[in-house]
């Protein structure tokens, strides 16, 4: 009896890694580029989005969710869970010229999946430097790798022009890569389809009894406005043409993420399944974008920028159907995703993200209390938006001296949320208000008439009650302010010193070639 209760145990003790392992969810991050605020179905847009409505209806919505303001730093903290201050990449974004990439000391969430047993997948835009090979998704976790290393490509030839320094050219050159060898057979496959079957078909060969994790970072909606006829055709009814054509991208991008939950389902994979969708950062209204009824845009540390769409999806949340306003950040998914797959974070530097699985999954408390959106003394702006940018910029000489106490230099372009409220210093970047698509109203500052508020070089907001920051309440918060300033004054001081190295003109592919490693 005791002998036969023994073996029992040893039994369940041997079996229980083996169940474990049977146990850890598939895994599946789809990452739009530039997807704006307003422009998914459920926050109302003029666009279509059935499948990103529906999956997102039968998961959680996260309505109260950050990314960093452009492309390489939130998929930098995407795959370090750490912020762009603590890996010297809080300025900019990488050229295909510059010789760097994304610590090569940091443990990344592909390595952290592997090592937990996963396969691992990718699809799409890496954007976190490729001068050398070691730099290369392949070389950073991933088993198999299809897509492109920068950015902002042609979606049918994979074409990206380049300035190169020193031959003093500009280079057009193919960008596609599968694994590492250049890949010259898709010409002509517009890159939302062609990626969306990529990953269709590595679910559809995937052995089910190894969980899975596929990164799938589109091209989708970013600019060049490309994009099949067919999906623009029931759009005829905007006027602007840019926002036609971005909304037919909008479309194909949501048939594509259709196709691979269909995937998914026939494979049987879904019932184990944890998908995760989020946009790279807020939508770019130059090109079509919406982030309505949100401040600013792509590039600035405003909510237009910052605050993304995002949703998770799959029969392992505990209470589907709802959304969440837990405050929650791009850099808590690798925690959140290596908890899940039953992994360990060893080998990882100190984490800024959180495990934030049960406010997503039960509705609990998330343990995120404060969110630094960055620090970056460099900043300029990639796009500025009106003459009233150029008084608020002048203006930060003048007022800076008020907080010199604070031990932070509050011309310096920074942004920290903490509960609901949201400190903003230096220059924002883009700071005005778009009027809603198909509608006319506009920014009722850009008026003749409205004398302008104020300038300060220091601005707080209630997010939580004034997600549009038009209510700047600094002077009547001056605790808060304090409080807000001594935190960016810490965290300033966790910094590395910025990593952004000049152009290497050896990053030249020559007239036949293909941007890639070089160093
Ligand atoms: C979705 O799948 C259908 C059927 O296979 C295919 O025709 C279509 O091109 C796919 N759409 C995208 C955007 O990949
Ligand atoms: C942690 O990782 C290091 C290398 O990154 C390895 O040598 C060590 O064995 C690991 N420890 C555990 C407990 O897995």
């Amino acid at each position: 009896m005791a002998e036969g209760l023994l073996s029992l145990c040893l039994l369940v003790v041997v079996v229980f890694p083996a169940v474990l392992a049977s146990r850890q969810p598939h895994i599946v991050v789809i990452l739009a580029d530039d997807f704006g605020w307003y422009d998914v179905g459920y926050h109302g847009a003029e666009i279509k989005t059935p499948n990103l409505d529906k999956l997102s209806a039968a998961g959680v919505r996260l309505e109260n969710y950050y990314v960093q303001p452009i492309c390489t730093p939130s998929r930098n903290q995407l795959m370090t869970g750490r912020y762009q201050i603590h890996t010297g990449m809080q300025h900019g974004l990488i050229e295909p010229c510059q010789p760097y990439c994304v610590p090569l000391d940091e443990k990344l969430l592909p390595q952290l999946l592997k090592e937990a047993g996963y396969a691992t997948h990718m699809v799409g835009k890496w954007h976190l430097g490729m001068y050398k090979k070691d730099c290369l998704p392949t070389r950073r976790g991933f088993d198999s790798y299809f897509g492109y290393l920068t950015g902002s490509e042609d979606y049918y030839t994979h074409v990206r022009c380049n300035h190169v320094p020193g031959a003093d050219l500009t280079r057009c050159a193919l960008d596609l890569r599968e694994q590492e060898e250049v890949a010259a057979g898709y010409k002509g496959q517009y890159s939302t389809e062609l990626f969306g079957e990529r990953a269709t078909r590595i679910i559809a060969k995937h052995n089910p009894e190894k969980p899975l994790f596929l990164y799938l970072a589109l091209q989708a909606v970013h600019g060049p406005l490309q994009v099949p006829e067919h999906y623009e055709a029931p759009y005829a009814f905007i006027e602007d043409p840019r926002r036609r054509a971005y909304a037919g991208m909008v479309s194909a991008m949501d048939e594509a993420v259709g196709n691979i939950s269909s995937a998914l389902r026939q494979t049987g994979l879904w019932d184990n399944t944890v998908l995760v969708f989020s946009t790279d950062n807020g939508g770019q209204t130059l090109s079509g974008g919406s982030n309505w009824p949100l401040r600013g845009r792509k590039g600035s540390l405003w909510e237009g920028g910052v605050r993304g769409v995002g949703f998770v999806s799959g029969p392992l949340l505990k209470q589907a159907g709802t959304a969440t306003r837990e405050l929650i950040h791009v850099s808590d998914w690798l925690p959140t995703l290596v908890g899940l797959a039953g992994g360990s974070l060893n080998g990882t530097k100190p984490l800024d993200g959180f495990d934030v699985w049960n406010a997503i999954s039960k509705g609990s408390a998330s343990p995120r209390l404060e969110l630094l959106h960055n620090i970056d003394p460099r900043y300029h702006d990639i796009a500025p938006c009106s003459g009233w940018n150029r008084d608020l910029a002048s203006s930060q000489g003048v007022s800076a001296d008020l907080w010199q106490w604070s031990g932070f230099n509050v011309s310096v372009h920074a942004a920290i949320r903490s509960s609901k409220w949201k400190l903003l210093t230096g220059y924002p970047g883009c700071d005005s208000w778009f009027p809603r698509p198909g509608h006319n109203d506009s920014d009722p500052r850009l008026s003749k008439d409205v004398a302008p508020p104020p300038l300060k070089a220091v601005r707080l907001f209630d997010v939580e009650n004034d997600p549009q920051e038009r209510n700047e309440v600094s002077d009547r918060f001056p605790e808060v302010v304090e409080y807000l300033l001594r935190r960016l004054h810490h965290h300033q001081q966790s910094a590395l010193p910025i990593n952004f190295p000049k152009d290497d003109k050896r990053c030249d592919p020559g007239p036949s070639g293909a941007w890639g490693p070089w160093a």
